[in-house]
């Protein structure tokens, strides 16, 4: 037996050509109808197996045009389609002369079962008027109602689809939108307490100084040495925490507010940073290179704070150094605009690079390079609230470079 397999799909005809062949039938392959037509008026085969929809000439037009030629019109005709099941579809098909309409998948053994069916009823004699084709007009009326309607339920589908679709979207946006609130309630609460925590921590704090400087001044006599060395270390001691906590009130200061953008230039606030810093100490030779005109949107505030805290730390760290060199200019990070600060002083090991920007963190004496560790915490927190980040990367002795983007 020859049949003929009809399908867009290689992959849907290459069980369909096994099952067949494997029962010792000869199978010849097209990819639509029109295709399905040519073979068919050349090898003219003993069946026809079409799916429905496919490109270029589907399945009933394909069939259509089959009954139209006395020579092929007596060849059963199978639909066989995974799309087009309902009942409209296969009253067309069958209206049009199809022996079959099955839906797609069957095993091997179904198929041919069901094709053997078909072969075995089907008429031997002349197939009726109705099997033997169509008028052109009744055939398209009935192919557009179908099609027609087949398009309407997709419509449908894809409606139903792109509402449910929005529906989830809202949901997903108004769930974003409350963790949203929720983590910044949390925080702020957070920030809160770290804020009444160390506030109130230094009334108790003030009263140990106070106290202990009174003793060292008014009752010093009635000490020996060691007693007066170990009140000066609580006095040492107090003064540390009450700088610590100032530190930390500072740091928390700068997480809290609005931040207000407008467009701030970089450039001229580094330049007031220099001047700044040369007028507080006129004996150092510093020399500036700083490229004009950087600006970006940003909080002028703080940003301040950022470009005070990255070029003093320069500036502390070139201290040694005769010929100091503080660079400010543009670069890039990950494809964005990125500013970095760069001095030729101290430097430090690349492995603390990222501990830097804890508070209380730092890789120098206090003796050399006095300071309360808190600058760096302070400008990766600015930085970070703009959505920016910041790197540090040095090598002892040849300067440090700290880089950002806003
Ligand atoms: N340009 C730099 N070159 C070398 N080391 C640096 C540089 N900038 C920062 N550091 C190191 O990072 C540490 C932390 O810097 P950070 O600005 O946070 O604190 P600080 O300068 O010590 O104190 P302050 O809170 O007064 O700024 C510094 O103590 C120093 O060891
Ligand atoms: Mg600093």
């Amino acid at each position: 037996m020859k049949v003929l397999v009809v399908d867009d799909s290689r992959n849907d005809r290459k069980p369909i050509r096994f099952n067949f062949e494997w029962h010792g039938c000869q199978v010849l392959e097209a990819s639509n109808g029109r295709q399905g037509l040519e073979i068919a008026a050349s090898e003219k085969p003993d069946l026809i197996v079409s799916d429905c929809l496919m490109p270029i000439m589907d399945g009933f037009q394909f069939l259509h045009e089959i009954k139209k030629l006395t020579e092929l019109r007596s060849i059963p005709f199978v639909f066989y389609s995974a799309v087009y099941t309902g009942s409209k579809e296969a009253e067309l098909a069958f209206s049009l002369g199809a022996s079959a309409f099955l839906e797609k998948p069957k095993s091997p053994d179904e198929l041919w079962e069901e094709v053997g069916r078909v072969l075995a009823f089907e008429p031997v004699a002349e197939p009726p008027m109705q099997a033997r084709g169509w008028p052109e007009q009744e055939f398209l009326k009935n192919y557009s109602q179908l099609v027609a309607g087949k398009l309407e339920e997709k419509v449908r589908e894809l409606s139903d689809v792109n509402e449910s679709l929005l529906r989830l979207n809202g949901e997903l946006e108004q769930r974003v939108l409350d963790r949203t609130t929720q983590l910044e309630a949390a925080n702020e609460e957070l920030e809160m307490f770290s804020y009444s925590v160390s506030h109130d921590m230094r009334a108790p704090l003030r009263h140990i100084d106070g106290f202990s400087q009174v003793l060292a001044e008014e009752y010093a006599g009635n000490l020996n040495f060691t007693g007066r060395e170990y009140l000066e270390r609580i006095r040492k001691s107090s003064r540390r925490m009450l700088e610590m906590i100032d530190a930390i009130l500072e740091l928390s200061r700068c997480a809290r507010g609005n931040l207000v953008k407008e467009s701030v230039e970089l450039s001229s606030l580094a330049r007031e940073v220099a001047v700044e810093l040369a007028d507080a100490q006129p004996e150092r030779k510093v020399a500036f290179n700083i490229v004009e005109g950087l600006t970006v949107r940003g909080d002028a505030r703080l940003l301040r704070v950022v470009m005070e805290n990255l070029i003093s730390n320069a500036w502390k760290m070139t201290a040694q150094r005769e010929d100091a060199l503080i660079e400010f200019y543009d670069t890039r990070w990950d494809g964005s605009v990125a500013f970095a600060v760069r001095d030729n002083g101290v430097g430090f090991d690349a492995a603390y690079a990222d501990k830097l920007f804890a508070p209380f963190q730092r890789v120098h004496s206090q003796e050399e390079y006095p300071g309360r560790g808190i600058g760096l915490a302070i400008v990766r927190r600015i930085i970070n609230r703009h959505g920016g980040k910041i790197r540090a990367e040095s090598e002892p002795g040849r300067g440090a470079t700290f880089t950002f983007v806003l």
